[in-house]
C-alpha cells in the first residue's frame, strides 16, 4: 500500500501525518482552541492564518518523527472539502506545491470520509459494508459505506448538528468552548434523569416519525427554557444535573436512530466517527443498546475522533492504491455531499 503525507485544515486543527493503509508514521495535530476561546467560538480568518503559521514546521516534524524520507512518499494528500474556504485553501496549497516539488501524485480528500476512515486506524478487521455514525461539529449523519468512494447517506440532523447542539448548549451554561468536553465532564457527576428533554423526532406528514432523520435545536431551545425558568424560580442550576440530561438525551436519540437504521439495513456493524464519537455517555449508552441486538459498536482513539491528518492519509492511502489521483487543477468546496467524492478524482 502507498506511503502518504497528509495534510488536514479544513477547521481548527493544523494536521500533517505520514501514513501507510492503516498504519500511522507519524500524526502531528496543532490545536487552535486557545486561539479561538476568547471569541467563544472559530473565527475563520483567524484560523487561516494560524494554519499559515503553523504549517510548515508541522510537515517538518512529521517527516522526522516518521523517519522517512521523500523518496518514501508515495502521494501528497489534503483535505479539500467540506469546511472553512480559507483554511481548506491554506492545506490544499501546500500539498498541491509539496506534489509539484518532489514529483508525487496529489489527492484531495473528503473530510467526512477522513472521519469514516478513522476507525480502520485502530480496527484491523473492519471492512465495508458497514454503517458510520458521523457525529462532528458540523454534521450528524448515519452512512451505509459500500466501498472506498461509495457512500449512502441513509439519515441526517435537520438543523444542529450533534457537536453544535453541545457547543451551543455549553455555551448558554456559560461553560466555554469547545462544549463536548466541558460538558462530558460535567455529565459525570450528574443525574441524567433529573430532567425530561426532547429527543428531535421529526414528523411525518403521514403520521409517525422519520427513522433515521433528527433534528437538535428543539433539543438547545428545552435546555434555554429549563435554565431559564430555573433562574425565574431563583433556583441555582443544577449544572450537572442539566449536562447529564442534556448528554444522555442526544445518546438515546443517536442510538435509537443508529439500530434502527442498522437493522433495516442488515449491517452487523456501526462504526462511529468525527469529534462527539469520543462522547463517554455515548459511548456507553450505543455499546450497551447495541450489544442487546448483536452489533458491533467501533469507535476510533480518542486522539483520531477529532480532527487530525492520519484519518486523511488512511483515505488518501486507499483511493492511491486503487489509482485514484486528483487534478492539481482541484479546488476547495465548503460543501460537498459525500456521495460525490469520486467527483475529486480522475481515474
Ligand atoms: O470532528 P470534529 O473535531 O470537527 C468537525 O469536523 O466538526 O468535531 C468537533 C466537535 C465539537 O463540536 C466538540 O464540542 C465535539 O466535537 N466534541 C465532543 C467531545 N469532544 C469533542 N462532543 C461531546 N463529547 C466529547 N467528549
Ligand atoms: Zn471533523
Amino acid at each position: 500500500m502507498p506511503t502518504v503525507l497528509a495534510i488536514e485544515t479544513s477547521c481548527d486543527e493544523t494536521a500533517v501525518a505520514i501514513v501507510n493503509n492503516r498504519q500511522v508514521y507519524s500524526s502531528i495535530i496543532a490545536s487552535q482552541i486557545p486561539v479561538h476561546q476568547q471569541y467563544g467560538g472559530v473565527v475563520p480568518e483567524v484560523a487561516s492564518r494560524q494554519h499559515l503559521e503553523t504549517l510548515n514546521q508541522e510537515i517538518a516534524q512529521a517527516m522526522e518523527q516518521s523517519h522517512r524520507d521523500w523518496g518514501q512518499i508515495d502521494g501528497i494528500a489534503a483535505t479539500c472539502a467540506p469546511g472553512l474556504v480559507g483554511a481548506l485553501l491554506v492545506g490544499l496549497t501546500a500539498a498541491k506545491t509539496l506534489a509539484m516539488v518532489h514529483k508525487k501524485p496529489f489527492l484531495g480528500v473528503h473530510h467526512l470520509e477522513g472521519h469514516i476512515y478513522a476507525t480502520y486506524l485502530s480496527e484491523s478487521t473492519l471492512d465495508p459494508p458497514f454503517l458510520s455514525l458521523l457525529v462532528s461539529g458540523g454534521h450528524t449523519s448515519l452512512i451505509y459505506v459500500k466501498d472506498c468512494g461509495s457512500y449512502e447517506t441513509l439519515g441526517e440532523t435537520r438543523d444542529d448538528a450533534a457537536g453544535e447542539a453541545f457547543d451551543k448548549v455549553a455555551r448558554l451554561l456559560k461553560l466555554g468552548y469547545p462544549g463536548g468536553p466541558v460538558i462530558d465532564k460535567l455529565a459525570q457527576t450528574g443525574d441524567p434523569q433529573a430532567f425530561a428533554l426532547p429527543e428531535g423526532k421529526i414528523s411525518l406528514p403521514g403520521g409517525g416519525y422519520h427513522p433515521y432523520d433528527g433534528s437538535f435545536s428543539g433539543l438547545k431551545t428545552a435546555v434555554l427554557r429549563l435554565v431559564q425558568q430555573l433562574e425565574k424560580e431563583g433556583r441555582e442550576v443544577p449544572l450537572a444535573d442539566v449536562a447529564a440530561s442534556f448528554q444522555e438525551t442526544i445518546a438515546r436519540s443517536l442510538t435509537k436512530r443508529a439500530l434502527a437504521c442498522a437493522r433495516d439495513y442488515g449491517l452487523s456493524t456501526i462504526a462511529v466517527g468525527g469529534g462527539v464519537a469520543a462522547n463517554s455517555g455515548l459511548r456507553k449508552y450505543l455499546q450497551a443498546a447495541a450489544a442487546e441486538h448483536n452489533i458491533r459498536v467501533l469507535f476510533p482513539p480518542l486522539k483520531y475522533c477529532t480532527d487530525n491528518a492520519a484519518m486523511i492519509g488512511c483515505a488518501a492511502s486507499d483511493h492511491l492504491s486503487r489509482g485514484h489521483t486528483s487534478a492539481l487543477t482541484l479546488g476547495v468546496h465548503s460543501r460537498l455531499p459525500l456521495s460525490q467524492v469520486m467527483n475529486l478524482y480522475e481515474h
